[in-house]
């Protein structure tokens, strides 16, 4: 099957125009009320008025939403994760996640037959703000950002507008799957809002020649563990939103299904029971 040859050759293959731009209205609705409800909770102030979720057009207000999500940021750089988190497991993101197109490209690549598992692992959208470094993706393998023993593919597409080179698309080193894991270095979470990384030395990756993978709404790239790639700088005034994330074979002789932990963000059940008791015990 050509699609295949391609994948092991290249080490990633772009499905084109598999994902309905309707899905994509449904995310951006999600992240509108998401981050109006943000704004009205933590009664943030705006030097602007937005616009009534019931008023929206999709893809016109886009600029309407990275505006938001600017406001949020500068208010509390934290909510931003809390939004990422949330989306995470919205049902609007989970259609996408699970969207019949992708599960069976991916289990394509992955020579599996139409009734084998295929496991989600991370699968979220990153929210990548003009001009930034600090938690910018550099030049690293998926293999390391997962669990050990495994056997999986990468998925990576733009969400609610195009991925360009200027707002910092995918790139990748050609062929470098081809190597298997390489020498790189393991950097944990500095101070000052830097993302942890795990980097392939730049010597190993300037033998590879770069390239920069531009993609359209509605297109999936699928790649090999070992693809060296980083995400682009974004060097335009919008935000660039792309899902990333993992499906993993099942029937893998070393897969080992990682343990789920939901952590509240305010305080534990244990806190929450204590709390209902002690008013009951008030009554
Ligand atoms: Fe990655």
């Amino acid at each position: 099957m050509d699609k295949i040859k391609k994948f092991n050759e290249d080490g990633f293959y772009i499905a084109k125009s598999i994902i309905p731009i309707s899905l994509h209205q449904e995310l951006f609705l999600a992240f509108y009320d998401l981050v109006t409800s943000m704004v009205n909770r933590y009664k943030i102030k705006l030097d602007f008025k937005f616009k009534d979720i019931e008023d929206i057009n999709y893809p016109h207000d886009i600029n309407e939403l990275d505006r938001l999500l600017f406001a949020v940021s500068d208010f509390k750089r934290d909510l931003i994760g809390e939004l990422y988190d949330t989306i995470a497991y919205c049902s609007a993101f989970l259609k996408l996640v699970s969207y019949p197109e992708i599960e069976k490209t991916a289990r394509q690549l992955l020579s599996l037959k139409s009734y084998s598992t295929i496991y989600s692992t991370t699968h979220r959208i990153r929210m990548d703000e003009p001009n930034d470094v600090k938690r910018r993706a550099g030049w690293h393998q998926e293999i390391f950002h997962t669990y050990p023993d495994t056997r999986f593919i990468q998925t990576w597409a733009p969400v609610i507008r195009d991925s360009t080179v200027e707002n910092g698309t995918i790139e990748v080193c050609q062929k470098s799957h081809l190597n298997g894991v390489v020498d790189q270095i393991w950097e944990d979470e500095k101070g000052g809002g830097y993302a942890h990384r795990i980097l392939v030395k730049d010597e190993i990756v300037k033998n590879h020649k770069e390239i920069k993978l531009p993609m359209k709404l509605g297109d999936v790239m699928l790649f090999n563990p070992h693809l060296i790639h980083r995400s682009g700088y974004n060097s335009s005034k919008e935000i660039r939103y792309s899902q990333v994330g993992m499906w993993n074979d099942c029937s893998h002789q070393g897969f080992r299904t990682p343990k789920p932990e939901f952590i509240s963000r305010t305080f534990s059940p244990k806190k929450n029971y204590d709390k209902h008791m002690e008013i009951l015990k008030k009554q």
